[in-house]
C-alpha cells in the first residue's frame, strides 16, 4: 500500500536552503472594503510555513481567488490576503506582481531569504494556468527546487500550478509533496470511509441533490445510516408523493430520488416534519408542520423539532458521523435550528471522542456560524474537492504528488 508523501517526511537537510513552490488555497470571502472576512484558509496553512521556515526553506505561495477568467481584475487581487497573512505570521510578506515567465518575477523570487516566504499575485490572473499550459507550467516550476501541495480546496482542478509546475518539479528529481494541511484532509477524509467506527452516519443537506449524486451513490453501500435534509428532502419528499408546495425542488431528479429510496431502504432517514414559511426571508413568518401537512403556498425553509430529536438520536448513537451540508436556510434566523441544533450535537460527539467529520463549503460555514467549528474532529476546508474525494474521485492535485510505500504490519 501506497500513502501521499508529506511534509512530514522530508528531513531537516532536504528542506535547509531549499526554494519550493508551495500551491496554497486562499480563495477566501472578502468584505465590501476588498479585506480578508474569514481566514479560516489562511490559518490552515500556517502549520506548513511554519515548518519550512523552521528548517531554513524559503517559499513562493502560488494561490487563486475568484474566477477572474484570465485577465487583471483588481476585485481578485490577493494584495488583502498578503496583507492578512503578514499579519498572522508577523512579518510583511511581499506580493509578487510580475508574471510568471518575466525575469523581474524570477529576480524577485531569488532574493527570497532562507526562512521567509512571497506569495504571487493571482494566479488566475493567465489564462496558462487554468488549461494547464505547459509552458506557463514549466515557467512555474523554474522558480522552485520542491513543490509542496497545500491546496486541498483545489486538488478536484487540474491547473498548471498545481499540477502541471508539480509534475515538471518532480521529474527533476524535486520532492512534490503534500502540505500539512493536505495530509491532514486526506487522512480524515479517507479514513472516515476507509475503516470508520460504527454505526456509521452520515448527514447530507443542502440545496440540490444533483450535485451530490456521486457522493450519495458512493456512500449508501457504506453507511449505516443516510440522513437527508436541506432542500435537497424536498425532492425525496416529492419522490414519496407528497405535496412541497412553493419549495425549491429539483423536478428532474425526482425519479433518481426514487429510486435511491428503493435502493437504500431502510438505510435512508428522511425529515418527518419541516419549518416551513409563505416566504424565505429573515422576517418570515414560520410554523412546523408534518411533512404530510405541507400546504400548496408554503415553502420549506427547515426541518422541523420532531427530525431534529431523530436525528439527534442517531447522531448520539453513532461511531463516526460524516456531515456534509445544512439542514435548512441557516443564514437566516427562522430557518436556522435544524442546521444549528445538529451542530450542536454534532460538537458534543465530537467532544466525546466519535469521529465528527464536516465536509468543507456550508456545512464549514454552518459548523463556524452555529460557533462550534473548533469543537469538529475535522472541518475541511475544500467544498467540490472534498465532495469529489468522498465520492471515491481522483483529485489530480494529488495523484501527482509523491507516494511512499506503507510499511506492511
Ligand atoms: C473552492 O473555493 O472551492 C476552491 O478554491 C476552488 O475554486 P474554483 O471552484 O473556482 O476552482
Amino acid at each position: 500500500m501506497a500513502r501521499t508523501r508529506t511534509l512530514s517526511d522530508l528531513k531537516d537537510g532536504e528542506l535547509e536552503g531549499r526554494r519550493f513552490l508551495a500551491r496554497v488555497d486562499y480563495n477566501v470571502p472578502l468584505d465590501p472594503e476588498g479585506e480578508v472576512s474569514a481566514a479560516t484558509r489562511i490559518d490552515a496553512t500556517l502549520p506548513t510555513l511554519e515548518r519550512l521556515r523552521e528548517a531554513g526553506a524559503s517559499a513562493v505561495l502560488v494561490s487563486h481567488l475568484g474566477r477572474p477568467k484570465g485577465k487583471w481584475d483588481p476585485s481578485s487581487s490577493l494584495a488583502s490576503v498578503a496583507r492578512e497573512l503578514s499579519r498572522r505570521i508577523g512579518y510583511e510578506v511581499p506580493l509578487l506582481t510580475d508574471p510568471p515567465g518575466s525575469r523581474e518575477l524570477e529576480d524577485r523570487v531569488g532574493s527570497i531569504e532562507p526562512g521567509r516566504i512571497a506569495l504571487m499575485e493571482n494566479i488566475r490572473f493567465h489564462p496558462g494556468e487554468t488549461e494547464n499550459d505547459p509552458q506557463f507550467a514549466e515557467a512555474l516550476a523554474s522558480l522552485a527546487e520542491g513543490f509542496v501541495g497545500e491546496a486541498f480546496g483545489t486538488a478536484h482542478r487540474a491547473h498548471a500550478s498545481n499540477v502541471g509546475a508539480a509534475r515538471i518539479i518532480r521529474e527533476r528529481g524535486g520532492p512534490a509533496v503534500a502540505g500539512l494541511l493536505m495530509a491532514r484532509e486526506l487522512r480524515f477524509l479517507r479514513e472516515c470511509l476507509a475503516d470508520p467506527e460504527r454505526p456509521f452516519v452520515a448527514i447530507l443537506g443542502g440545496a440540490k441533490i444533483s450535485g451530490k449524486i456521486d457522493l450519495i451513490r458512493a456512500i449508501l453501500p457504506r453507511v449505516d445510516r443516510l440522513i437527508i435534509g436541506g432542500a435537497m428532502a424536498n425532492t425525496f419528499f416529492r419522490a414519496l408523493g407528497l405535496e412541497t408546495g412553493e419549495s425549491l425542488l429539483e423536478e428532474d431528479r425526482v425519479a433518481m430520488a426514487a429510486e435511491l429510496l428503493e435502493s437504500g431502504g431502510e438505510t435512508i432517514l428522511l425529515p418527518v416534519d419541516c419549518v416551513v414559511a409563505e416566504e424565505i426571508s429573515a422576517d418570515a413568518q414560520v410554523r412546523d408542520c408534518d411533512r404530510e401537512a405541507v400546504g400548496p403556498a408554503d415553502r420549506i425553509g427547515d426541518i422541523g423539532p420532531r427530525s431534529r430529536e431523530i436525528f439527534s438520536r442517531e447522531v448520539l448513537n453513532a461511531g463516526t458521523v460524516l456531515w456534509n451540508g445544512p439542514m435548512g436556510v441557516f443564514e437566516l434566523e427562522p430557518f436556522r435550528e435544524g442546521t444549528f441544533h445538529l451542530a450542536r450535537v454534532l460538537a458534543d460527539q465530537a467532544d466525546a471522542g466519535v469521529p465528527v467529520v464536516v465536509g468543507g463549503g456550508d456545512s464549514a460555514a454552518a459548523a463556524a456560524a452555529a460557533g462550534v467549528s473548533g469543537r469538529m474532529t475535522h472541518v475541511s476546508t475544500g467544498g467540490g474537492a472534498s465532495l469529489d474525494l468522498l465520492a471515491g474521485n481522483e483529485l489530480p492535485g494529488v495523484t501527482v504528488l509523491e507516494t511512499v510505500e506503507m510499511a506492511s504490519r
